[in-house]
């Protein structure tokens, strides 16, 4: 056995991972059962017990180990939300990331499928299903990590302040649309989606008091028209297919005016496929549900972009760790 080389490793990056595995369920049943709502003022552990109906013992260690995260506070006998799940997770609030959470944990019947698929081969070969939960995990995902970053990219961009009509292609919860209405009031911002999804964004748009200011269109990009004359075409997190890329852009292409733009916001995997890390995972997490679906390169879409017409293809590299997004956009001349 070569000991020189063992002793100069160790196991911290396998730790890491299986220890915020278990870490991250304990969080999600916290979620799932409103804790962090509950726990605004200081309460012992058999009292949050009583009002959830849980089982007293198992529900202390659960708050013991919310404290060792720093999601709560624990003083005398008493626990109470620390400032980040006070900010975060009381459901209700302004930074709530319950539901992102919910679906980045929680409903993981594709990774269910794992061994299977990395066995065979074969994928679920269905579409994925937007429900209400993964929506709003959607838009708290758009609010908390990327919104800003994607905003004062699009703001710099001299098309904007010129555009009369936009349109947010797969806008789904309708963040980006408000968003871009806010910021060009002169704008009409059409927000096209599957017609559940648009009945999602109308109540979703409505809390915020925006409804006059979006127009809703509803349909299947790939078969319906999305209309024309739009000078800017923004499409955030749903290109992730590569069959219908090519008609997508090209559809996209015809319908912009002379001088229109496309905007394309999504997270890029390097070349080498290996990196950024939260990319990596997420391209074979999407495959699992049809090989078709995956994450793409900037050059994959700068040569996709170019066959379908577009010229001075330009990118903006707005990566956090968390969230690894580059905005390609691409001029119609
Ligand atoms: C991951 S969400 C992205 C939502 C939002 N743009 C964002 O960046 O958070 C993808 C959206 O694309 C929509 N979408 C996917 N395929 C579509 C299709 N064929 N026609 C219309 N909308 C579609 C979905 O309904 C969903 O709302």
């Amino acid at each position: 056995m070569d000991c020189q080389k063992t002793s100069k490793v160790n196991s911290k990056p396998i730790d890491d991972i299986i220890y915020r595995y278990r870490l991250a369920h304990m969080l999600n049943a916290a979620v799932e059962k409103g804790i962090f709502t509950r726990m605004t003022v200081p309460k012992k552990a058999h009292q949050l017990a009583e009002e959830i109906h849980y089982d007293p013992r198992t529900t202390e260690k659960l708050l013991n180990v919310l404290v060792a995260s720093g999601l709560m506070i624990k003083s005398g006998e008493e626990y109470q939300n620390s400032l980040v799940g006070q900010t975060f997770l009381v459901d209700g609030e302004q930074n709530y990331i319950g539901n992102l959470v919910r679906i980045t944990v929680g409903s993981n019947a594709l990774l269910d499928h794992l061994n299977d698929i990395l066995k065979n081969g074969s994928t679920l070969q269905r579409g994925i299903d937007f429900d209400r939960v993964q929506l709003l995990g959607h838009a708290e995902g758009a609010l908390c990590e990327e919104l800003d970053l994607v905003l004062n990219s699009i703001k710099g961009m001299p098309e904007f302040s010129h555009a009369k009509r936009i349109l947010d292609l797969g806008g789904g919860h309708g963040v980006y649309s408000m968003a871009l209405a806010q910021s060009n009031p002169s704008a009409i911002v059409a927000l096209f989606d599957q017609p559940n999804v648009i009945e999602f964004a109308k109540e979703f748009i409505s809390k915020y008091e925006m409804d006059g200011k979006i127009r809703f269109i509803s349909g299947d990009f790939n078969t319906d028209d999305i209309g024309t004359g739009y000078d800017m075409v923004f499409v955030s997190h749903v290109l992730y297919l590569s069959s219908n890329l090519p008609s997508i852009l090209r559809k996209i292409y015809n319908s912009l005016n002379n001088g229109g733009t496309v905007v394309l916001n999504h997270w890029m995997i390097d070349d080498c496929r290996t990196s950024p890390r939260v990319s990596v995972i997420f391209d074979l997490y999407i495959s699992l549900i049809s090989r078709d679906y995956g994450c793409h390169t900037v050059s994959e879409f700068n040569e996709i972009l170019r066959d379908a017409g577009f010229e001075d293809v330009s990118v903006f590299d707005i990566r956090t760790p968390h969230s690894p997004s580059m905005i390609v956009v691409g001029l119609k001349k």
